[in-house]
């Protein structure tokens, strides 16, 4: 069975595929052969060695595949259920806590971009109906943390408006879930081309952050006093922009770092007089992906793939992600 491990000190350089000896499920365990992963930026850090994992560790934290065996005591699934992963295996339901989120798959603990691997029978969802195994692992990451920021954190409503930033896996699930629960969306982007084809998407009024440095104060007047919902993606380099574009007592959701947004200022003034609802928010439990897939097969949403790599691509593939090309996800399939 083969495997992609991280070798210390990462880099695309030090992604290496290696042979192990196939697993047998324990109690509680289901036997995966898994078929596809999709790239996050969190497992670009991975690989690249931003995020340090130890040696041999498997990348990636989404995984689609079949169940192929069960272990003991396990009747929830049988083989040939079709079951994508979570991104925190041990967050079941309710709010997090330190049990139930420091185990992250693919950093922690092993993930996904693995021909088969065990795993607890509770550490898995059904996929969507219809789904290939390539579109569901687009979903445990991306999609997942944009319908926690927007619909379990955000409460958003038909009519709300929300701000999308960039065209990455999250922000363009954030536009679709936004869209199909009859929101009016607003989005950033850094071309043309990918303007042109968020307004196919129904996106209303799109600005370029390059041109426009305050472009939050754009998205504000464009929205006529701002939006209701931001999910924010780069952290120091676009919170000020996301405080200013969102509206008097709107809400922020806080998801990500892009552009070295590390470290940023905010207008603390700006944040408590618009009586604005910031939340930092990771993934989601299990419960919040159930209720992301039964969503899913009733609005019929289709995820947006951009391009396919195969399973000895992860470095290839990482390298186009960095060129930031991309529209939507890149995923693996095998
Ligand atoms: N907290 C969580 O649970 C969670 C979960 C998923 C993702 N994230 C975070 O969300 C962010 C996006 O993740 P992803 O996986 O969707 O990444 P991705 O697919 O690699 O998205 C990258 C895109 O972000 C856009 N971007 C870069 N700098 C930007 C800026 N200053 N302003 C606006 N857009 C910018 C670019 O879009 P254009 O080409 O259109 O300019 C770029 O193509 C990352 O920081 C990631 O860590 C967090």
């Amino acid at each position: 069975m083969k495997s992609v491990v991280v070798k210390q000190p990462g880099g695309f350089e030090n992604l290496v595929v290696i042979e192990k000896e196939a697993p047998t499920p324990k109690a509680g365990e289901i036997l995966v052969q898994w078929h596809a992963t999709s790239l996050n930026y969190h497992d670009f850090l991975v690989g690249v060695g931003g995020i340090p994992v130890p040696d041999g560790r498997i990348p990636m934290s989404d995984g689609a595949g079949e169940v192929i065996g069960v272990g003991e005591g396990v009747t929830k699934w049988k083989a040939g259920d079709k079951v994508m992963s979570l991104f925190f295996p041990n967050w079941i339901e309710g709010r997090p806590d330190l049990p139930k989120t420091m185990f992250v798959n693919g950093e922690t603990v092993d993930g996904f971009i693995t021909e088969q691997s065990c795993l607890s029978a509770e550490a898995v969802t059904t996929i969507p109906n219809g789904y290939s195994y390539a579109q569901a692992a687009t979903l445990p990451c991306a999609a997942a943390t944009a319908w926690r920021g927007l619909m379990v954190e955000g409460g958003l409503q038909a009519g709300d408006s929300v701000l999308i930033e960039g065209t990455g896996g999250m922000s363009i699930f954030g536009l679709q879930f936004a869209k199909a629960a009859g929101a009016r969306v607003f989005a950033t982007t850094s071309s043309e081309e990918k303007a042109k084809r968020l307004k196919d998407m129904g996106v209303k009024s799109v600005v370029n952050y390059k041109e426009d440095e305050r472009w939050g104060k754009t998205i504000f007047k464009l929205a006529g006093g701002g939006v209701d919902h931001v999910l924010d993606v780069g952290g120091g380099s676009t919170m000020k922009q996301s405080i200013e574009a969102v509206k008097i007592g709107g809400h922020v959701s806080s998801i990500g770092i892009l552009s070295g947004g590390r470290k940023g200022e905010i207008t603390f003034p700006k944040l408590f007089f618009k009586h604005i609802r910031l939340i930092g928010i990771a993934v989601g439990s299990r419960v919040m992906q159930e209720k992301m897939v039964a969503a899913i097969n009733t609005s019929g949403i289709q995820p947006i793939i951009d391009k396919s790599f195969g399973f000895d691509q992860l470095g290839e593939a990482f390298k186009y992600q960095a060129s930031g090309q991309h529209f939507g996800k890149i995923v693996l399939e095998w």
